[in-house]
């Protein structure tokens, strides 16, 4: 089946895709002053959250958010201006740090590696309230969750205004696959794509992944693949060891012309529903028209329940205006002897093959191989030798 719908060139989130990276001579301007001004040191997370606001990843956001916005955002999954937003983009950084800087100045932003990456024109520091942030944003305020536990290590002021790119993290393993939401937009127009899905995952791709971008590709044009290659938690697969499995996929088992991988750079925040809207928007801004959504999208440990993400997302559909493509816990099923859904499938559980996150990484810290059913060999492949290599 083709897609007949004819979708134009799907529009950035508020209408304009944000680029705030400087020209080369106005880098230079910055690099030359910047000792002059005072400074921050941004971690993983936060770095991250400048690129993706530089390269309009994370468009209409200019810069981190101000106290109006952040509010309406955790309150009311919205910016100030009306539009949908669902996590917080802020800059959080010590008491101690936040006394020492003043409103209307420049802060120059330093990676740990000493880099010059941006400079915020600071128009705000404000207080904010951690246990109410963890719990309208993440659901909970059980310091066991990962994206809590961030919240609850932040420093107590956040930082806000419109930022500068001066510098893009280098993701030096990943070149061949860093490209911007203007380049994506303008590899789909090269491809004759109209429609595209964007794939969320933190994950390798297994079977049931393959099997709901499969379903989704017999409807739209292309698939952009997106891994998170930013922070993840410690026992996640590492991001280089991820991306080579997406090579191997790809290449064995995809049609050349309809699927392109390329690293979404972000911090993972383990929100489940919220991410999920965060994530599409995002996915909207690289230019895709549509977005999976399957089971527990963005969840860890048992916070969220499997279609909560899914239910959370669809209030906000029509104003996201990018569609989302839900799908049911997919699984191997001995009987019909092929991936399906309870949609599609009439067997009962133990007809079906279900593998724990932590069995599968288990299975592979041990160098043993996955059921065929679960993974494709060459990617169980990579997995073993990438975990065996990085223990
Ligand atoms: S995450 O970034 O959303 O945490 P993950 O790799 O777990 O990454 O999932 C990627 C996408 O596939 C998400 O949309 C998730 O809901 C979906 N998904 C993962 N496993 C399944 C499955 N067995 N059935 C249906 N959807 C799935």
């Amino acid at each position: 089946m083709s897609n007949q719908k004819n979708v134009q060139t799907i529009e950035a989130h508020g209408g304009t895709l944000i680029n705030r990276e400087v020209s080369a001579e106005q880098r230079q301007v910055w690099l030359d002053s910047a000792h002059e001004l005072p400074s921050v040191t941004l971690d993983a997370w936060s770095l991250s959250d400048l690129e993706l606001i530089g390269i309009g990843g994370f468009s209409p956001l200019t810069g981190f958010m101000g106290e109006k916005d952040y509010l309406n955002v955790i309150e009311n999954v919205h910016l100030d201006n009306g539009l949908v937003w669902s996590i917080p983009i802020t800059l959080p950084v010590s008491q101690d740090k936040a006394d020492t800087l003043d409103i209307g100045q420049k802060v120059a932003l330093y990676g740990e590696d000493h880099v010059l990456y941006g400079i915020l024109e600071l128009t705000e520091k404000y207080h904010y309230d951690k246990t109410k942030e963890a719990k309208l944003v993440y659901g909970t305020t059980d310091e066991a969750h990962p994206g809590v536990k961030k919240v609850y290590d932040k420093g107590a002021v956040y930082l806000a205004g419109p930022i500068h790119l001066i510098h893009r993290p280098k993701h030096d393993a990943f070149t061949d696959f860093h490209l911007d939401p203007k380049e994506t937009r303008a590899l789909f127009k090269t491809l004759g794509w109209k429609t595209v899905v964007g794939f969320q995952t933190r994950n390798p791709v297994h079977r049931a992944h393959e099997y709901i971008q499969k379903c989704a590709l017999e409807i739209v044009d292309g698939l952009l693949l997106n891994p998170l290659v930013g922070e993840t938690k410690s026992d996640d697969i590492p991001a280089d060891v991820r991306m080579e499995s997406y090579q191997v996929i790809l290449k064995h088992y995809y049609p050349e012309h309809r699927a392109r991988l390329v690293i979404y750079p972000a911090a993972m925040r383990y929100a489940g529903p919220r991410e999920a809207v965060l994530h599409a928007t995002v996915r909207k801004n690289y230019g895709c028209t549509h977005f999976i959504v399957g089971r527990d999208h963005a969840g860890v440990g048992d916070y969220y329940g499997t279609y909560e993400a899914q239910e959370f997302i669809s209030q906000f559909e029509a104003e996201l205006g990018i569609q989302i493509l839900k799908f049911e816990h997919a699984f191997y099923c001995e009987t019909c002897g092929n991936m399906a859904t309870a949609k599609t499938c009439p067997h009962d559980r133990t007809h079906h093959l279900h593998l724990s996150g932590t069995k599968v990484r288990e299975k592979l810290r041990n160098g043993e191989p996955l059921p065929e059913t679960f993974s494709r060999p060459e990617v169980a492949q990579v997995l073993i030798k990438g975990l065996q290599n990085s223990k």
